[in-house]
C-alpha cells in the first residue's frame, strides 16, 4: 500500500502578476476573504506580496493551533510589520523573550483590582460624553465612541485626558494611518514606495501621531506625577537586560500601542452594540428591564457587572457578529507543520475573525443578531475550540480583554439607561475593513430618557 502525500494547499483564483490578489482585496476585502471559506478547504493560499505565500487558515482547530501550539515559534507577520511603521517596537509587534519582557511591564495595570478601580472613572467619562449630545440632533456614533473610548483609556490608564483640539488632531491623524495600514497589508510593498499623495499623507500623519503622543508623554513625565497608573509604571520600569529606565521613545510606543489597540476596537464594538440595540426594540426592552431590576436608580458599579447576564450576552453577540479583526497574521521562521501540511519558512499565516464568527458551520443563522444563542453554548459554536476568539488565544491574547469587557458593559449600561437612539434614514450601515473592521457610517439621533431609564 502506498501512502499518498496530501495534495498541495489550493491557491485562490485570480492572482495577477505584480499585484497578487490586491484587486479583489481593494474592491471588497471582507467579501473576498469570506468567499474563500466556502470555495476552498481549511487552508488556502492568496498573494499579498508577490513572491511570498500567504496561507489563510479557515478551520477553527487549525487557527487555535496556529495561535497556541505553534504561537511561540512564529513571527508576527505582515499585519504587525505594517503596524510597526506607526508604533515602532512595542508589545504588539515584539516576539519571543522581548515580547515576554514588554508584556510583563504592562501587565500590572490590567490586574483585576485595577480594573475594579477603573469602573467609576469609565462611568463618569460615559456620563460626561452623554451630556454633550444634543437631544434630537444627529450624532456620529462612531466618532462619539472613538472619543469616549480614548477618554476612558486616557483617564483610567494614564490619569490624563485629551483636550478637544488634541483629540481631533489625534483622531484625524490616526484615522489616516489606520486606513493606510489597512491598505498596506493588502497591497504589494512596492506600492508604498511610490511618491503618491496617499503615501505622503500616511507619512505626515504617522509623524504627527508620534509627535502628539511623545509630547503628551513628556508633559506627564515632567509633571512628576506618580499615581500608580500605567504611565507611572512605565516611567519607573527598567529594561531587564540593561537595567536602564525605558526611553521616552519606548514609552511612547507602548502608550500609542494601547491607544491604537484599545480604542478603534472598543469604539467599533460599542457602535455596533448600540446599533443592534436600537434596531431591535425587544432587545432594548430586555436590556432596560435587567438594568432596572439590578440597579433600580443607582449608577452601575463593578460589582453589578456579573449580575447583568443579558447585557453580557449582547456584548458577546456583538463580539461575534461584528468582530473588529479582519486579518491577524503570523509568519513561519522554519518549515512548519499545520494540520497535515508543511509550509516553508517565511510563509505568512493569517486568519479572519470576522469571517470565522460568521461561519454557518459554527454558528446557526450566523447573520442574525441573537444574544440568546449564548444561553445554549452548544448551539452557539462556543464549544468548538477556536470557533469564537474575540480576544485571540495563546501568548499574544489580548492583554486588555478584561478591561475591554468591563468598559463595554459599563458604557452600555450607562448610555442605554440615559439615551434612546433613532437610526437616521438614508444610510447604508455596513462593515468596512481597514486596519480593523468598523461600521462604514453610523448616524443616529439621541433622545434623553430621564433618570430612571424611562422608556419614553
Ligand atoms: C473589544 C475590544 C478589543 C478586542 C476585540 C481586542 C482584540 C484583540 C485581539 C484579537 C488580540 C490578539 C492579536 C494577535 O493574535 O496577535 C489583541 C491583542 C492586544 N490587545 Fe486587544 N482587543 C480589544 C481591546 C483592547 C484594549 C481595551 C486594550 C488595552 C487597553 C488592548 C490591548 C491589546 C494589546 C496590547 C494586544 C497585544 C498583546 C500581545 O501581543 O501580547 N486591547 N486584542
Amino acid at each position: 500500500m502506498t501512502l499518498l502525500a496530501p495534495p498541495p494547499i489550493p491557491r485562490a483564483a485570480g492572482s495577477l502578476p505584480f499585484l497578487g490578489h490586491a484587486v479583489q482585496l481593494v474592491r471588497d476585502n471582507l467579501g473576498f476573504v469570506a468567499s474563500l471559506r466556502s470555495r476552498y478547504g481549511p487552508l488556502v493560499e492568496i498573494t499579498l506580496q508577490p513572491g511570498t505565500r500567504t496561507v489563510i487558515v479557515q478551520d477553527p482547530d487549525l487557527i487555535r493551533s496556529m495561535l497556541t501550539d505553534l504561537g511561540p515559534s512564529l513571527d508576527k507577520g505582515r499585519f504587525f510589520e505594517k503596524m510597526g511603521q506607526l508604533l515602532g517596537e512595542s508589545v504588539v509587534t515584539a516576539v519571543g523573550q522581548e515580547h515576554v519582557r514588554r508584556r510583563r511591564q504592562l501587565q500590572p495595570a490590567f490586574a483585576r483590582p485595577e480594573i475594579a478601580r477603573y469602573v467609576d472613572t469609565m462611568r463618569t467619562e460615559t456620563e460626561t460624553a452623554v451630556d454633550t449630545w444634543t437631544p434630537g440632533r444627529r450624532l456620529d456614533v462612531r466618532e462619539a465612541m472613538v472619543k469616549l473610548s480614548l477618554d476612558m483609556l486616557a483617564k483610567t490608564v494614564f490619569s490624563g485626558s485629551l483636550d478637544e483640539a488634541t483629540f481631533r488632531r489625534l483622531r484625524d491623524d490616526l484615522s489616516v494611518v489606520m486606513n493606510g495600514v489597512g491598505a498596506r497589508v493588502m497591497l504589494p510593498d512596492w506600492a508604498e514606495r511610490i511618491p503618491l499623495p496617499l503615501n505622503r499623507r500616511f507619512d505626515a500623519a504617522r509623524d504627527a501621531v508620534r509627535a502628539t503622543i511623545d509630547q503628551a508623554v513628556a508633559e506627564l513625565q515632567n509633571s512628576g506625577l506618580d499615581s500608580g497608573d500605567m504611565l507611572s509604571l512605565l516611567l519607573h520600569a527598567t529594561d531587564e537586560e540593561t537595567g536602564l529606565p525605558l526611553t521616552g521613545q519606548q514609552i511612547g510606543s507602548e502608550v500609542l500601542t494601547l491607544a491604537v489597540a484599545g480604542t478603534e476596537t472598543t469604539a467599533s464594538v460599542l457602535s455596533w452594540a448600540l446599533y443592534e440595540i436600537t434596531r431591535d426594540r425587544g432587545i432594548e426592552e430586555a436590556v432596560l428591564e435587567e438594568l432596572d431590576t439590578v440597579l433600580a436608580d443607582r449608577p452601575v458599579t463593578f460589582d453589578d457587572l456579573p449580575r447583568l447576564p443579558y447585557l453580557e450576552r449582547v456584548v458577546r453577540e456583538t463580539l461575534r457578529l461584528h468582530h473588529t479583526g479582519w486579518l491577524v497574521t503570523r509568519r513561519t521562521v522554519t518549515p512548519t507543520r499545520i494540520g497535515d501540511r508543511t509550509v516553508p519558512a517565511g510563509t505568512e499565516l493569517a486568519y479572519c475573525q470576522h469571517a470565522l464568527h460568521r461561519d454557518p458551520r459554527l454558528f446557526p443563522e450566523p447573520f442574525a443578531f441573537t444574544p440568546d444563542r449564548w444561553l445554549d453554548e452548544t448551539q452557539a459554536g462556543a464549544f468548538t475550540p477556536g470557533a469564537f476568539l474575540p480576544f485571540g488565544a495563546g501568548r499574544h491574547k489580548c492583554i486588555g480583554d478584561r478591561f475591554a469587557l468591563t468598559e463595554l458593559m459599563t458604557a452600555l449600561a450607562t448610555i442605554v439607561r440615559r439615551t434612546r437612539f433613532e437610526i437616521r434614514p438614508h444610510q447604508r450601515v455596513r462593515p468596512v475593513a481597514r486596519a480593523t473592521v468598523r461600521p462604514s457610517t453610523l448616524l443616529m439621533s439621541t433622545h434623553p430618557r430621564g433618570r430612571g431609564g424611562d422608556r419614553g
